[in-house]
Parts: structure tokens; C-alpha cells; sequence
């Protein structure tokens, strides 16, 4: 009698915001960095992909993956390809071990994903989905890799997924092998170690990206004279001061450095030929609210930093919510995500010396803010997005 079941897993990941960019690849097939870069991993209570990995024998045809509704094409995707390819290679290595366990990876895989915020918008929404993707397939070959082993896998989908695979403070060496087999992600300090460290997202922008992030960090590597001297000396430096901020909880330290990494990566992109805008009028009013609270409170206790696209993600402590997340939310009372678990504590403050024209770019330009704080990583449940018959369901 042939073996009908539908074998299922389900796994939920986080998006993550690198406080030292990633941008620049020496090997772009196994899509090896030329820098290492660092990020924080935010709360899934805000921002999370939800992914189902699910295999039967009576499924037919081809691998698939339906995202947010929609199947996707992942045949010709190659990045796709190369991390499913790897974890059934994984899987087929346990059945050849052992007999009697079931042949997974013969079957066809149906993959259902959902993100809820915009995909492909610069939040960082392929970070979170290809953590998703390894995870949830990982549990479902039940897999003994640890989270870092996987990271290799996932960073093949995309270079920032790799980070997405741990909780906390994040670490992606980018290793000098040539295969890549020393170019993973490592957690360096958990949430526990710091979990006051909280997020403003300010979404100037919810459209796809002008610049997609794999063709303008090609340009840069190709064009930028600038860029050398970041990926082999500012980087690696930085890497090292941002671990001992982080494990020193140097708030002040952990700024400066984001906020300088942020500028030195945008410095390289309009550095590049054609040049790449990805900060605007709305980005520059955010990065110029942020340094009025800190020379108003005497000291760094804000944070910017921006991604390929104009949205400002804003670091700051929890004791500092007030004269930070209170200003923005006083200046941009009208847009929606105030409310929710981080949100709804933030305390309005008054306008705090921001100067007019910044106000007027701020309240034109912001659509939505997101409210968040550091966070865990992936999280087994049991709300599959897949039947027990194999077929998609919404929750
Ligand atoms: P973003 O700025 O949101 O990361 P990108 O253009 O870099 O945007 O990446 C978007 C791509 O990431 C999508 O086209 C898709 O291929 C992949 N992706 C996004 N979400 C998922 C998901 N939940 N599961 C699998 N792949 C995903
Ligand atoms: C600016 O991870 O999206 O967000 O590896 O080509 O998929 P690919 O690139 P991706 O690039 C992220 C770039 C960044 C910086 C960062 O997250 O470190």
C-alpha cells in the first residue's frame, strides 16, 4: 500500500535590521559577502513570515510555493532552487542512514507562506521568508542542524535571511573560504542579554524598491571607489566595536556605529555608476529629527538607519521611549500603527525642537509606522497553512 500521508511542519520567522550592512558580494552564486555584517532580530508580535513546509507522495507535479495567495514561480529561481536542493540532499543523507525512516525527500513540496506587512518593500520581507522557508523545511526532514548550520542554507536564498535563523544580536562572518562553508551567522548576545532595545519603522515607502538589493550592491562592487576601503578595513573594525558595544549594553556606542555604518553604505551607493538613490526628502527629515533628540538630550539616545529604500528603522532603549518613539508619535499622531502591544505604551511628547520643515516632511512623507523592539528567532507551531489533505488554508 503506497504511504498517502501528508507530512507537515510549520515555523513562524523573524525580520532583522543590520546595524552594520551587508552589501557587496564576492561570490555571487553561493552568494558569499565581501563583509561581514551584524543585525538585530525584531519581535514577531509586529513583523513575521508564516511559513507550512508540507510533502506527500500523492502530491503531483513540481515543488511549489504560494505566497500571501499567490504561487510563486520557484522553478526558475534559482537561489530557491539552491536551498531546497541542499536541504533535501540533508534529508536524503538521514534515509540513506537510516531505512526505515520515510523518503521525504522524493516527495514534492508544497510550501505555503504568508507575510504580514509588504513584501518586497524593503522591509526586508526576503530575510524573513527564506528564514521561514529553511526553518519550516528543516523541521519537517527533522533535521539535527543547529540554527547556524542552517544559516549556510538560507543565506543562499538571500545573503540577510542567514541572520533571520537566530534571535537577539546577530553576527554574519563572512568567512574567506571559498566554498562558503565558513560565511554564517552566529548569535552573539540573546534578547535576554539586552531586551530594552526597541524600533521605530518609519514606512516612507511600501512600494517595490527602484534598485533591487542584488543589482545595486553588483554596481557598487563593480563602480565604487569607495567601497574597498569599507568592506577591507572601516567594516571589520566596526564589527569588533559593535560586538563590545553590544555585550557592554553602550547604547551610545551602538548608535554612533549604526548611524555611521548606515551613511558609509548609502556614501557607497551614490559613490556607484549609475548612481543609487535610496534615501529621500522624507529619510533626511528622519535622520535630522533623530539627531535633534540626541542634541537635546545631551547624548545619543537615537539611532537611525536605513536599507535599500527610504524607511527610517529607529533604535532606541525603553527608558528613553518618551523623548524618542514620543516625539515622532506627537509629530505623526495621524498615521496608523500606534496601536498594538509596543505601540500603545509610547507616551506622546511635545514636538521636541524639531524645526518646522522637518514636521511638514515627516507628517507628508510617513505613511504607517511599525512599533517593535528586539526579538526571538524562529518559533515551531502548529497552525499549519496546509490541510491534512495538502490543501492551503488561511487562518
Ligand atoms: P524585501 O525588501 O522585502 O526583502 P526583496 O525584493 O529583497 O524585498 O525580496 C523579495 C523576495 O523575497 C520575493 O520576491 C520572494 O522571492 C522572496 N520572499 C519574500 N517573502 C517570502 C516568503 N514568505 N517565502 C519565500 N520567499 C519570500
Ligand atoms: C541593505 O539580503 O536582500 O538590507 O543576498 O542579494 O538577497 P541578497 O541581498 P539582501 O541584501 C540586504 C542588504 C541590506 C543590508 C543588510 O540587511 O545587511
Amino acid at each position: 500500500m503506497s504511504d498517502n500521508t501528508v507530512y507537515r511542519a510549520s515555523t513562524t520567522a523573524p525580520v532583522n535590521i543590520a546595524v552594520i550592512k551587508y552589501w557587496g558580494k564576492r561570490d555571487a552564486a553561493l552568494n558569499l559577502p565581501t563583509n561581514s555584517s551584524l543585525s538585530v532580530t525584531l519581535s514577531q508580535k509586529s513583523l513575521k513570515t508564516h511559513t507550512t513546509a508540507s510533502c506527500s507522495a500523492s502530491y503531483t507535479g513540481a515543488d511549489s510555493l504560494l505566497l500571501n495567495d499567490e504561487p510563486e514561480d520557484i522553478q526558475s529561481n534559482k537561489r530557491t532552487q539552491a536551498c531546497l536542493q541542499l536541504l533535501k540532499r540533508f534529508r536524503h543523507d538521514i534515509e540513506v542512514k537510516n531505512p526505515s525512516a520515510p523518503k521525504l525527500s522524493t516527495m514534492p513540496l508544497k510550501l505555503v507562506s504568508i507575510n504580514n506587512f509588504p513584501t518586497a518593500a524593503g522591509l526586508a520581507s526576503s530575510a524573513a521568508g527564506f528564514a521561514a522557508l529553511v526553518r519550516a523545511i528543516a523541521n519537517l526532514y527533522e533535521l539535527p542542524h543547529t540554527p547556524t548550520q542552517l544559516s549556510l542554507v538560507a543565506r543562499q536564498g538571500s545573503g540577510s535571511a542567514c541572520r533571520s535563523l537566530m534571535g537577539g544580536y546577530v553576527a554574519w562572518r563572512a568567512g574567506t573560504a571559498r566554498d562558503g562553508s565558513d560565511s554564517i551567522a552566529e548569535e552573539i548576545a540573546p534578547v535576554s542579554h539586552w531586551p530594552n532595545l526597541k524600533a521605530l519603522i518609519l514606512v516612507v515607502s511600501a512600494d517595490k524598491k527602484g534598485v533591487a538589493s542584488t543589482a545595486g550592491m553588483q554596481t557598487t562592487v563593480e563602480t565604487s571607489t569607495l567601497f574597498k576601503t569599507r568592506a577591507e578595513s572601516i567594516v571589520p573594525q566596526r564589527m569588533e566595536e559593535m560586538e563590545a558595544a553590544i555585550h557592554a549594553k553602550d547604547f551610545a556606542k551602538f548608535a554612533e556605529i549604526t548611524m555611521r555604518d548606515s551613511n558609509s553604505f548609502h556614501a557607497t551607493c551614490l559613490d556607484s555608476w549609475p548612481p543609487i538613490h535610496y534615501l529621500n526628502d522624507v529619510s533626511r527629515a528622519a535622520m535630522n529629527a533623530v539627531e535633534t533628540c540626541n542634541r537635546k538630550a545631551g547624548k545619543l539616545i537615537a539611532a537611525y538607519t536605513f536599507d535599500a529604500g527610504p524607511n527610517a528603522v529607529i533604535y532606541y532603549e525603553e527608558e528613553n521611549e518618551k523623548l524618542v518613539a514620543g516625539v515622532f508619535r506627537y509629530v505623526l499622531q495621524q498615521v496608523k500603527g500606534w496601536e498594538g502591544e509596543y505601540g500603545a505604551q509610547i507616551p506622546s511628547n511635545e514636538q521636541g525642537g524639531l524645526e518646522a520643515k522637518t514636521v511638514m516632511t515627516l507628517k507628508a512623507g510617513v505613511s504607517r509606522v511599525i512599533c517593535t523592539g528586539v526579538g526571538d528567532g524562529p518559533e515551531r507551531v502548529e497552525e499549519h497553512l496546509v490541510d491534512d489533505r495538502g490543501k492551503p488554508v488561511r487562518i
